[in-house]
């Protein structure tokens, strides 16, 4: 095929198959799959149009064992695992029955050559867990890999694509012969094709029409602000009609909430591409050169059947507020005719310019939408499929449910509308959340799914601390209210002032008054000249708490939730000192073995 995608004769000792198996709970390791598979497909052979590789992306449980050692042994295939984290460092589910096999006692020789990538987040205790266990077991097993494993973290601060650059182009250095490049001057190929409805029918008749049994759209029944209107925060309490509805979720569990483009970026987006509002409705089909493409299910859910409009794919789809990569200046550098522009995409492009390239977009958190408009003689030269490449399609949020399952009517999410001002005094709106505070309305459906969270339930008997300052607290409003008959209750809760950000304040000291719960708040804000108290300095009040509950037979669970950074790590030194204070010698290996057991959870964001 030609850098365009057109096909042409590839022949077997010349090409390389690549397989990109992936491991996903909310599809971040499918988005990785995907962007690895176009990456190879772009290396051709020199003096001719055949693409090395031969990519194929596919889901971890659709692989096998005997799947890998019967396709992928061979010394022109490569395979590269993508695996996320999900839970206390375990494999998402659909790697879970390939981890099984692997570990199987009778399992034979896998001697295939790979490369292993995680995503994780380095704010969580076992980092990559299932990345670095891939790694070492497929070693153990005869595999071969050049390489560490790539450890990707959400908290680098260019999220996954801080390790996963550097890491690809040392695996294209060690996979792809020198005669194969990436040609600089050639257009990335696109994905998708867009077909007019006079196009073939049955091109479009051909078109898949899949559906998404866990996305349902949900009316949104109450968006009730419930910080003091004179606090900073505006946080807000979400509610969504589950009336006859297929969601099922535990106490514990996260709703995913597909957002919507603000009105301000839609309509900036068709002063720049004016003439695509017009334009009858169209069919987005995948090239059927790139076998791994396909259009995500939830689009038919979120949009209905196609044929679409630019209307619905502006509102619904297309993801304005992401910060673009190298891969987006690659494109706008193909198109782009002023030769000073060209250059200084040509530099963003190069290893060398990515501090620039960082200094110009994720520092400042510019989006895409931002840069095609201060790039508007370039951005209009992009034809309209290719589009689909420089946005992103928008991806769900979560929110940690804070109504318990046995509501049955409604579910609730607190959310925290994300605002702030950047260091160009930019001021930004996070997208879901500010979307859903300012933008829905009462009676429009929005596409919402149940995930399992990473806290798992005790049992029925056992001492449960939780600890959630924030909207921390949400998961636990609805364990406690899921079981106010069961368990001894301790809540630790922390907001700035009692009459600014106290979440559920009334309904926690309510369960109080019927002794269902113990609670702790504390208001970092009102201890009027005193040192700042927060849910870590009340942990650390109670150590005849601790030592009680060590000395009964009943089991301890710690729950911990909220915002990620220095919260998670100060309650961990806070619970090791009242460990110390009843009595346990070695704090550090204690809560480890309480982590890996699973009595000390952690869910952080
Ligand atoms: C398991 C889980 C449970 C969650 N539960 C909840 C919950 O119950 N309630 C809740 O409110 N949220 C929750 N979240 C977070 C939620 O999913 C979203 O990340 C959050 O609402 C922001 O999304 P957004 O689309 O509004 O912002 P986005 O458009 O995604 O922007 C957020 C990004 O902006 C950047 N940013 C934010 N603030 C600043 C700043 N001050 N300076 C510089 N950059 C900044 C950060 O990079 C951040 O990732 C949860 C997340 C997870 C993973
Ligand atoms: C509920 C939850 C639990 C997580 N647990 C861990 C963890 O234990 N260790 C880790 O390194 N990352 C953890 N992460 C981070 C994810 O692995 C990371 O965000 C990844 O990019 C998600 O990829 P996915 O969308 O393909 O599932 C967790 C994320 C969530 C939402």
């Amino acid at each position: 095929m030609d850098a365009a995608g057109s096909a042409s004769v590839t022949t077997e000792s010349s090409t390389a198959d690549l397989l990109i198996a992936f491991g996903t709970t909310t599809g971040t390791a499918r988005d990785v799959a995907h962007r690895i598979a176009r990456e190879a497909y772009s290396f051709t052979i020199e003096n001719s149009y055949t693409h090395y590789f031969r990519p194929r992306v596919l889901s971890m449980k659709e692989i096998s064992v005997n799947y890998l050692i019967s396709n992928w042994v061979d010394k022109n295939a490569m395979v590269i695992f993508v695996v996320s984290t999900t839970g206390q460092g375990e494999f998402p589910d659909d790697t879970k029955e390939l981890w099984r096999e692997l570990c199987g006692k009778s399992v034979p020789a896998v001697p295939i050559r790979f490369a292993a990538i995680g995503l994780g987040d380095s704010s969580y205790e076992m980092y990559n867990y299932p990345a670095k266990k891939l790694h070492n077991r497929l070693k153990q097993l005869s595999a071969i890999s050049p390489f560490a494993v790539c450890l990707c973290d959400d908290q680098h601060d260019c999220g996954y694509a801080g390790a996963l650059n550097p890491y690809l182009e040392r695996c294209w250095r060690a996979w792809v012969p020198e005669n194969c490049t990436i040609n600089p001057d050639s257009v990335p190929v696109a994905r998708y094709n867009l077909l007019s409805l006079t196009a073939s029918t049955d091109e479009c008749n051909n078109q898949p029409r899949p559906t998404c049994d866990k996305l349902e759209r949900r009316m949104l029944i109450r968006n009730e602000r419930v910080t003091n209107s004179e606090h900073f925060q505006d946080t807000r309490l979400i509610a969504f009609d589950t009336t006859n509805s297929n969601l099922i979720f535990q106490a514990g569990d996260v709703l995913q909430v597909f957002a919507e483009n603000f009105p301000d970026n839609i309509q900036n987006f068709f002063e720049l591409y004016p003439q695509l509002r017009d334009q009858p409705p169209f069919y987005l089909v995948s090239d059927p050169n790139m076998r791994w493409v396909s259009i995500p299910v939830e689009l038919y859910e979120l949009c209905g059947p196609q044929p679409w409009t630019w209307e619905t794919i502006v509102t619904k789809i297309l993801d304005f507020q992401s910060i673009p990569g190298v891969y987006a200046f690659q494109i706008l550098r193909s198109f782009a005719t002023d030769p000073l522009i060209k250059e200084k995409f040509d530099e963003y492009c190069r290893p060398e310019g990515l501090d620039d390239l960082y200094n110009y977009t994720n520092r400042p958190r510019r989006t895409i939408l931002e840069v095609l408009l201060d790039f508007r003689n370039t951005a209009v030269l992009v034809p309209p499929n290719y589009l689909f490449e420089l946005i992103p399609f928008m991806r769900p949020r979560a929110f940690s449910i804070a109504s318990p399952p046995c509501e049955t009517q409604h579910i609730e999410i607190l959310v925290a509308v994300v605002e702030y001002t950047t260091n160009l005094k930019t001021r930004r709106r996070g997208t879901c959340s500010h979307w859903l505070a300012e933008y829905c309305q009462i009676g429009q459906k929005v596409g919402v799914f149940c995930e399992k969270g990473s806290l798992r339930p005790p049992p029925n008997d056992a001492h449960v601390i939780m600890i959630g300052p924030g909207t921390g607290v949400a998961p636990f409003r609805s364990m406690i209210k899921q079981n106010l008959d069961k368990w001894d209750k301790h809540l630790f809760f922390g907001c700035r002032n009692k009459d600014m950000d106290f979440y559920f304040g009334h309904e926690f000291n309510e369960m109080v008054d019927k002794r269902q719960l113990s609670f702790y708040p504390a208001f970092s804000r009102d201890s009027a000249g005193r040192k700042l108290e927060y849910v870590q300095d009340l942990i650390v009040k109670e150590p005849n708490l601790f030592r009680n509950m060590m000395a009964s037979p009943l089991p301890i669970y710690i729950y911990v939730c909220g915002r990620a950074g220095e919260m998670p790590k100060d309650v961990r030194i806070a619970v090791k000192t009242v460990f110390e204070k009843a009595g346990i010698c070695d704090t550090e290996a204690f809560l480890k073995s309480m982590i890996q057991r699973g009595y000390y959870q952690t869910e952080t964001y």
